[in-house]
């Protein structure tokens, strides 16, 4: 197949929905094969099916990425499903709902830090031996523009996602001293079209909530699944093979005030 991910095979979590299902159907149509891995399985065996409808190569995992066991099996059966692996994409993330930080549970704020951060720690940990026999090697971490700006009310979520910010670049380092030709690069998306804003859109209504976010960003809207697809795709291809340790703001200037 050809294409700008030709030959390219790439395992992505939280591809059941949202960014993760979007990255994966954009990387299968420009010529990767794709695992789409995802707590809800029915999900990721719908995308994969509609990837593989539209003539793509698609698998799907049942895996929860804050289990180090099933890392581990999904990335065995993935990397022997599609003959090899050449990249990850740690996407799945929960937001954490709102609460400030003295009313955060402790609870709550282990549950985000688990899902966001251990995901990525345990991805590069078990997957790089995997990348290394497939150079180039690519790893994409989903951070966001929160892990960059904080907010009053999102303890959590900002922590998390700053520490996905750092451990991106440790890895990429690592894996520069160990020889190898993987890198590691994070994304920092804004508001960005999918489920994870529903919460928000529940309290002020879709209309005004959307208006709401967007009057935040310089370029007057918030962003679609495809605008963050794009940037994984840049990342995952030889494109960006002088790239690693980098972090890609894809934020409609947020960050540039
Ligand atoms: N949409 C945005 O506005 C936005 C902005 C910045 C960053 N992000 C980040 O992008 C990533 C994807 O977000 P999204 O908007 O597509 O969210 P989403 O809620 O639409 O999708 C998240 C997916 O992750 C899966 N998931 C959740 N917990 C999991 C677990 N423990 N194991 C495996 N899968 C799990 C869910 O089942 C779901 O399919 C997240 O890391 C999020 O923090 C999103």
């Amino acid at each position: 197949m050809s294409g700008r991910a030709a030959g390219k095979k790439i395992f992505i979590t939280g591809a059941a929905q949202g960014l993760g299902a979007a990255i994966a159907k954009r990387c299968a149509a420009e010529g990767a094969a794709v695992a789409l891995a995802d707590l809800n399985i029915t999900g990721a065996e719908a995308q994969a099916a509609e990837i593989n409808a539209a003539g793509g190569q698609a698998f799907a995992f049942a895996l929860d990425v804050t289990n180090e066991a099933q890392w581990i099996q999904a990335l065995a059966d993935a990397n022997a499903a599609m003959g090899g692996l050449s990249g990850l994409v740690n996407n799945a993330g929960v937001a954490g709902g709102a609460a400030g930080v003295e009313e955060m549970e402790l609870a709550a704020f282990r549950q985000v830090m688990s899902v966001n951060v251990d995901s990525v720690f345990l991805g590069a940990k078990h997957a790089i031996k995997y990348l290394a026999q497939n150079q180039p090697g690519s790893i994409v971490n989903i951070s966001s523009i929160a892990g960059l700006i904080a907010s009053h009310n999102t303890p959590a979520y900002n922590a998390s996602k700053a520490a996905v910010w750092l451990l991106s670049k440790n890895i990429a380092l690592y894996c520069a001293k160990k020889g190898l030709d993987v890198r590691s690069n994070s994304i920092h998306p804004t508001f960005i079209d999918t489920p994870i804003l529903d919460g928000f859109r529940g309290m002020f209504g879709k209309e005004a909530a959307e208006a709401k976010l967007a009057r935040q960003v310089p370029l007057g809207r918030i962003g679609a699944p495809e605008d963050v697809a794009s940037a994984a795709l840049y990342l995952l291809s030889d494109e960006s093979r002088f790239v690693t340790g980098a972090e890609l703001k894809v934020d409609g200037g947020i960050s540039a005030m």
